[in-house]
């Protein structure tokens, strides 16, 4: 089968989704830091605010005289999918986290599925962009427009007030981005923010066990970010963020494709390389396959057959970045803790665990037990709906911090 943008996604359940939006991450940071300095005027904020009561309304009816309580939703921000867990009902939404908007109107034209289906071929005017970078907010505006038509998807009847929501964060985020994130849940309509560490989250989602005083790792491969964290007794000992995950491995693919063969790839087809052919470890699947691109040199497309060999090669440096973070927290693990884990071993959450082989690599590596963990992912989502489910037990997992 050969490779290319219009191949039709493979049927999971959580669809694979990993691409670049139009603009350059030099963009988005300037985007960010933008939002850091809190740029967007009050008038910007109080205009969107009083839409946003709008649609709030809108979406609980005009029912404030109850005192009944909403199902509360956990959600799963991801640079690459959104998942919301709704309370007594579990992962009612998966989509990529991708936005397509009308330049000259501001109007969302398509969000999640279908905006990115249009990455890469939006006509002039119309821009498709993921608003999460290196798992953080990078466009709040687009962010929150996004959060909002996802919670507005779910959205019951049965919702009586705004619902309490839990958002799951990278550890480690800035206190700043952690605003953005909870900024944007308050903007898309809940009552109450709280933050869970994506890292917790998984670890609860993938069935661990959190709150034993026996320690635990879990490796949370996402699009972004790759999370490693010891937990023990109810929290983190010990963690690390590193900006490298399926994002970086597809970037290789298309870095690699460009050098050997002088041929453009586009993100989503090398996406779907990285799922068919790309490994870390040598394993028996797909051997090769024929994959479609633009000719650097004619412009014209072509194509070329790319072998399971050379793929892992070009993934070797993206996968070292995964396996040293391990190697570095696994250094920082006090003895009794590593030891622990020296038992249970090594838990990988994320679509990233899926990467064929990456078990059998960091089990090599560092000669730990490696396991992946069931539906790696939807954990995180479980995991922060866990948090929605058993509120007052798992309280304490939570960020704390007041509104203002
Ligand atoms: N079978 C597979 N093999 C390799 N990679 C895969 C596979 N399936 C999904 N992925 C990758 O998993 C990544 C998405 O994982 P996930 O949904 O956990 O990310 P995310 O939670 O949105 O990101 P982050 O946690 O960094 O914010 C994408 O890069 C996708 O290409
Ligand atoms: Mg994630």
């Amino acid at each position: 089968m050969t490779i290319s943008d219009n191949v039709p996604h493979t049927g999971r359940s959580v669809t694979p989704r990993s691409s670049r939006s139009s603009k350059n991450s030099k963009g988005r940071r300037a985007e960010r830091s933008a939002t850091q300095a809190g740029s967007r005027s009050r008038e910007q904020k109080a205009t969107g605010q009083s839409k946003l009561f709008d649609t709030v309304s809108a979406w609980f009816g005009a029912s404030s005289g109850f005192a009944a309580v909403g199902d509360d939703v956990a959600v799963d921000l991801g640079t690459a999918n959104t998942l919301v867990y709704v309370q007594g009902q579990g992962i009612v939404l998966a989509e990529p986290s991708v936005v397509a908007t009308d330049q000259r109107t501001g109007a969302i034209v398509a969000v999640g599925r279908r905006a990115k289906e249009m990455l890469g071929r939006t006509p002039d005017g119309i821009t498709a962009v993921r608003p999460l970078k290196d798992g953080v907010v990078a466009d709040f505006e687009t962010t929150e427009r996004m959060l909002r038509y996802f919670l507005q998807q779910v959205h019951t009847r049965k919702l009586l007030v705004k619902p309490r929501l839990i958002i799951c964060v990278p550890s480690g985020i800035t206190a700043v981005e952690q605003r953005a994130v909870k900024d944007a849940g308050y903007s898309a309509g809940a009552r109450r923010v709280y933050v869970v560490e994506e890292p917790m989250a998984a670890a609860i989602g993938a069935g661990m066990p959190v709150h034993g005083a026996s320690g635990s790792m879990v490796v949370d491969i996402g699009g972004g970010t790759t999370e490693v964290a010891v937990i023990s007794l109810g929290g983190i000992v010990t963690s690390m963020s590193a900006r490298v995950g399926g994002d970086r491995l597809d970037e290789a693919i298309v870095a690699h494709v460009k050098k050997e063969y002088s041929l453009l790839l586009g993100d989503r087809t090398a996406e779907q390389v990285k799922i068919q052919l790309g490994s870390a470890f040598p394993t028996p699947g797909q051997q090769q396959a024929e994959v479609r691109g633009r000719d650097l040199v004619s412009g014209l497309p072509r194509t070329v057959v790319l072998t399971a060999t050379e793929i892992r090669r070009a993934l070797d440096e993206p996968v070292k970045a995964i396996i040293d973070t391990v190697r570095t927290i696994l250094d920082r693990t006090p003895p009794e803790l590593a030891g622990d884990i020296m038992q249970t071993g090594i838990t990988l959450t994320g679509g990233g665990a899926l990467l064929a082989g990456l078990d059998e690599r960091i089990k090599h590596e560092t000669g730990m037990p490696v396991y992946i963990a069931d539906n790696p992912a939807e954990c995180v989502a479980l995991g922060t709906g866990r948090c929605v489910e058993d509120f007052e037990a798992l309280r304490p997992v939570l960020l704390a911090e007041s509104r203002y």
